[in-house]
């Protein structure tokens, strides 16, 4: 194990035209950055241009770039927006775009929905979970109601802050830790 840095990818798992999450990766990343103790970083998908899971040739440049970008990793922060009941199609195709990559890291989960998407992060854990990846406890979790003006301007809760500190506590804790383990 060496003492570099810990880095830690904050995912964005919506892609559609007016999309809210890079405002709420942002923010996350903003609350990330004063703490010190990894390098925190935006990964967003639809910079990978992913082709459709086995509808490509397989040598497309950015599943490359996905593989590379997602094994240089050592942790995640999943940015989960609730799309009917589950998560977006764009983020599962994504998971399923690596496999090795992800194995015995740890990701902590910021999600939003009408009930703080708290079922699409469900689901998450779920997937997670076959991909051998640690998912920590603490879930900040966001409503379309209160945190959003007009369901689109990011303006969250003040107590929201301290539970992200809390999940990027144990994302840290669990990303070091596994470390050793790979
Ligand atoms: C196809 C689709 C399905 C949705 N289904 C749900 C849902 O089941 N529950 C929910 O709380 N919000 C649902 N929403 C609302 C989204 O959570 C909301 O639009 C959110 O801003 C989407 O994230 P994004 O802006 O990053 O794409 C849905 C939105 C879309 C586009």
């Amino acid at each position: 194990m060496t003492n570099e840095k810990l880095t830690i990818g904050i995912i964005l798992g919506s892609t559609r035209q007016g999309r809210v999450s890079p405002q709420v990766g942002e923010w996350v990343k903003e609350i990330a950055d004063t703490r010190g103790d990894a390098a925190y970083e935006i990964v967003d998908i639809a910079d990978f241009k992913l082709p459709f899971l086995g509808e490509g040739t397989g040598d497309e440049p950015g599943l490359k770039a996905w593989s590379e970008k997602i094994s240089s990793l050592d942790g995640y922060v999943f940015i989960v927006q609730e799309y009917n009941h589950s998560i977006t199609g764009a983020l599962k195709n994504a998971v399923d775009s690596a496999y090795k990559e992800w194995n015995n890291k740890a990701a902590g989960i910021v999600s939003y929905g009408s009930t703080g998407g708290a079922r699409a992060a469900e689901h998450l854990r779920g997937i997670l979970g076959e991909l051998q990846v640690a998912d920590v406890r603490t879930h900040p979790t966001l409503s379309l109601f209160t945190d959003f003006e007009n369901f689109s301007e990011f303006k969250p809760a003040e107590l929201h802050h301290e539970n992200v500190n809390g999940m990027l506590e144990q994302v840290v804790s669990w990303s070091t830790a596994l470390k050793s383990v790979r």
